[in-house]
């Protein structure tokens, strides 16, 4: 059941004259978060081409009323006329942490402040994280363990841990009579629009770049938590960002290869280059991939998004990589967005590296010892003196169909 309602606040202090919309998921059950269009990086490192929300959830029992996450500091005022157009805040019983990290707990000082009787709910490690991050008084902490409920009246909240996904301390919380499941970050995406998932047309882009910024490094916690959810009962997922998924399938579907790893016959491809050198040779890496029925998506890394890449990076099983010489090592972008490859752990099964130099090589030797020990096999490399010759051109061309051979073969 979907009702939206739009109605007029002459609320307290900052807040009069607001109009908020307040969306009922099911009954008793409310979106109260905050949709923040003109965020354009978060952690000073992820892009966010298309804002972000952060998703708070307020249930209504019979006996206790419950916040689920609250949202990103500087949003409590929106939080609170939101709130305050179904209960009054101080009327909130729990509040439940499943995250500590600012942009669902944020506004946690605040509502604490503001209402003197309510309890933060979280796990023992979110309990050392809200006494660390949001100075929360012990006493007011109720700590739950793996598969604990609370009754709020007529309604069950059990909770569900899940750690690094992406933090120690991580939980989601399911709604059982209403089958909702609030996943804080995992199932997000960074996406401002839509309310539900079947509201944006290329959600599952959006929701795979999200998995590579943030989920990709802790696939196998991935599917320890898909494991321990498969058999709940679940109608809606609630996550914290972006639109809230009444078609669970598709999500779950993709979140099951993601987690897994499932590659394509795919290759990211990305490059710097000073005077085209690298450029050229990439360039036919490329073509010579495509000629040999291999998908490409091509980043040049002066002028990419790095989130797209990263998207790119979650089904692709190769990754070639191009950058000049530069003061005895690698291009400093190449270095970034390797580097950022490692830590990100994507599925990557072989990787080729190309470049040019001045006078001095090392951009290779360089690309090498920050790339080893990702679990990829380096199928080759070439490193030429400027412009590549005639014989560096049939060498590139002869290990990209090489590469070739070993994606396609890689099903
Ligand atoms: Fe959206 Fe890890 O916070």
């Amino acid at each position: 059941m979907l009702r939206l309602y739009s109605i007029s606040n002459y609320g307290i202090m900052v807040f009069k004259m607001e109009w908020r919309n307040i969306l009922e998921i099911s009954d008793g059950v409310y979106w109260v978060g905050v949709k923040d269009w003109d965020r354009r990086l978060f952690d000073s490192l992820i892009p966010l081409p298309k804002g972000t929300s952060y998703n708070a959830y307020l249930v209504i029992g019979d006996n206790w009323k419950v916040l689920v996450d609250t949202v990103n500091p500087g949003f409590e005022a929106e939080l609170h006329s939101r709130i305050s157009r179904i209960i009054d805040p101080e009327e909130i019983d729990y509040i439940v942490m499943n995250h500590a990290e600012p942009d669902h707990a944020g506004a946690i000082p605040y509502l604490m402040r503001i209402n003197d009787k309510a309890k933060l709910v979280t796990t023992p490690r979110g309990a050392k994280m809200a006494q660390t991050y949001y100075s929360v008084d012990e006493k007011r902490i109720v700590t739950v363990t793996d598969q604990e409920r609370i009754s709020i009246g007529g309604k069950t909240l059990r909770f569900i841990e899940a750690p690094m996904l992406h933090w120690p301390e991580t939980m989601f919380t399911y709604l059982e009579e209403d089958g909702i499941l609030f996943s804080c970050d995992f199932f997000g995406s960074h996406l401002a629009a839509g309310f539900f998932d079947d509201e944006v047309e290329d959600l599952l882009v959006h929701a795979q770049r999200y998995w590579g910024e943030i989920m990709m490094p802790f696939r196998s916690m991935g599917g320890k938590a898909l494991e321990k959810i498969k058999d709940l009962n679940i109608r809606v997922i609630a996550p914290s960002h972006g639109p809230i998924h009444r078609n669970i399938r598709r999500i779950l579907d993709a979140y099951q290869g993601w987690v897994r790893g499932d590659t394509k016959s795919k290759a990211s491809i990305i490059y710097v280059s000073m005077w085209r050198h690298t450029e050229s040779m990439i360039q036919l890496a490329a073509e010579t991939l495509m000629a040999e029925g291999v998908n490409v998506a091509i980043y040049n890394l002066t002028v990419s998004d790095i989130g797209d890449l990263v998207k790119d990076l979650v089904d692709s099983r190769a990754i070639v990589i191009g950058a000049p010489t530069v003061l005895g090592g690698a291009h400093p972008l190449a270095v970034y967005a390797s580097y950022l490859i490692k830590a990100l752990r994507p599925p990557l099964r072989y990787m080729l590296l190309l470049s040019s130099y001045g006078w001095g090589g090392g951009a290779i030797r360089h690309l090498r010892g920050i790339l080893e020990g990702t679990g990829s096999e380096i199928v080759g490399s070439i490193e030429v003196n400027g412009p590549p010759s005639a014989d560096d051109m049939n060498r590139i061309i002869e290990l990209s169909r090489t590469l070739a051979q070993k994606i396609k073969g890689g099903e």
